[in-house]
């Protein structure tokens, strides 16, 4: 019997619905929401408001393009959190009222731990490999930057994590300082590309063992910019190309430290990233050119499910589903839901 389950994701600004069946991806569906480009950031209540428009289209075509029915749904898997609460509540309140419907079992899903699993995800065919158990996987997302020991599908142990602002804030927070959009991680990234990563140093924290800290460069990058522009009215869009370069480079080489101090404590060589700030060309960059040097076998997945998307959530719910993991109608969405 085909064991296919249907993901939704809305913890943030993307409302998603994804097919997997059997382990293997037939349809992953978004929404982007581009309400929130003219405020900077996303504003929750226009989030929530825009995930109700767009949860019953997109389920609808994510069923449509794998060609399954409602009534082939073996389980609907969902996001729990953390993110939002207005916007967790629409997927969530969407997914109870189908699984009461089709009668068919309910799987809470951990947005970090299917960030995570996004590793695993791929369409029959697909010539991919995945890691082996124990992996290390770095995730680096918007509101989260974690080391971590996967240890299955199931069962993981945090062993690093910021201690103040995540990666992906980092370069959102820096980004809004010299002007560009919201979410400012694939602008820096466009504009590194023709930038000197040498040309701009900043202070970078110093933080005990296995933990990151971003704010301090925040800061520093805040601080010259403003000691610049004192100077000369146009440093900013004179220097655009090799303040980011610069910026990535810090934020990067801060990552990079701690994954090779991680993998060097607990001998791991399978080394996995995931979560948005994972698209970013740079740190791909990096993590291949670190993989060659240390010997490590580097898996990350492909950009479409490195942000946020519900493939990730469905691979998730997959593997709950086969170990049982189901959830009542009780259990509520939670905005904070760090343990994994
Ligand atoms: O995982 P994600 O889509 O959502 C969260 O769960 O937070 O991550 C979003 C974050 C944002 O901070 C965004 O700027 C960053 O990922 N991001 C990037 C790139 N693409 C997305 N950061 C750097 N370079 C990129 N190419
Ligand atoms: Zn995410």
């Amino acid at each position: 019997m085909n064991i296919t389950i249907l993901g939704i994701e809305s913890s943030c600004d993307d409302t998603s619905a994804a097919v997997i069946e059997n382990g293997y991806l037939l349809s992953n569906k978004i929404a982007n929401q581009h309400v929130h480009k003219a405020y900077g950031g996303v504003v929750p209540e226009l989030a929530s408001r825009a995930h109700l428009q767009n949860i019953v289209p997109v389920v609808e075509a994510a069923l449509k393009e794998a060609g399954r029915l409602k009534s082939d749904i073996s389980a609907i898997a969902y996001t729990r959190g953390p993110g939002l609460m207005g916007a967790l509540l629409v997927g969530a309140s969407f997914a109870k009222g189908l699984s009461i419907a089709l009668k068919v079992p309910l799987i809470d899903v951990n947005h970090l731990h299917a960030h995570i699993l996004s590793v695993f995800i791929s369409r029959m065919g697909d010539k991919n490999q995945y890691p082996q158990f124990p992996f290390l996987c770095l995730l680096v997302s918007g509101g989260h930057t974690q080391l971590i020991i996967m240890k299955s599908q199931l069962d993981f142990e945090i062993i690093g994590q910021t201690i103040d602002d995540a990666a992906g804030e980092a370069f959102d927070k820096c980004a809004k300082i010299i002007g560009l959009p919201y979410p400012g991680g694939p602008w820096i990234d466009k504009l590194a590309q023709k930038g000197n990563s040498k040309a701009f140093s900043f202070a970078r924290a110093v933080v005990q063992g296995l933990d990151f800290s971003f704010s301090g460069l925040k800061t520093s990058f805040l601080y010259f910019l403003r000691d610049q522009v004192k100077d000369n009215k146009s440093f900013i869009t004179d220097h655009q190309n090799d303040l980011c370069a610069s910026l990535q480079e810090a934020i990067i080489g801060s990552l990079m430290q701690k994954l090779v101090r991680a993998a060097k404590e607990t001998g791991i060589r399978d080394i996995a990233v995931a979560g948005g700030v994972s698209a970013n060309s740079g740190l791909r960059k990096s993590l291949y050119q670190l993989g060659v040097n240390k010997n490590w076998r580097v898996f990350v997945p492909s950009v479409q499910y490195a942000t946020d998307n519900a493939a990730m959530i469905a691979i998730t719910g997959y593997y709950k589903y086969l170990s049982g993991q189901f959830s009542s109608q009780q259990v509520t969405p939670a905005a904070r839901f760090d343990h994994l």
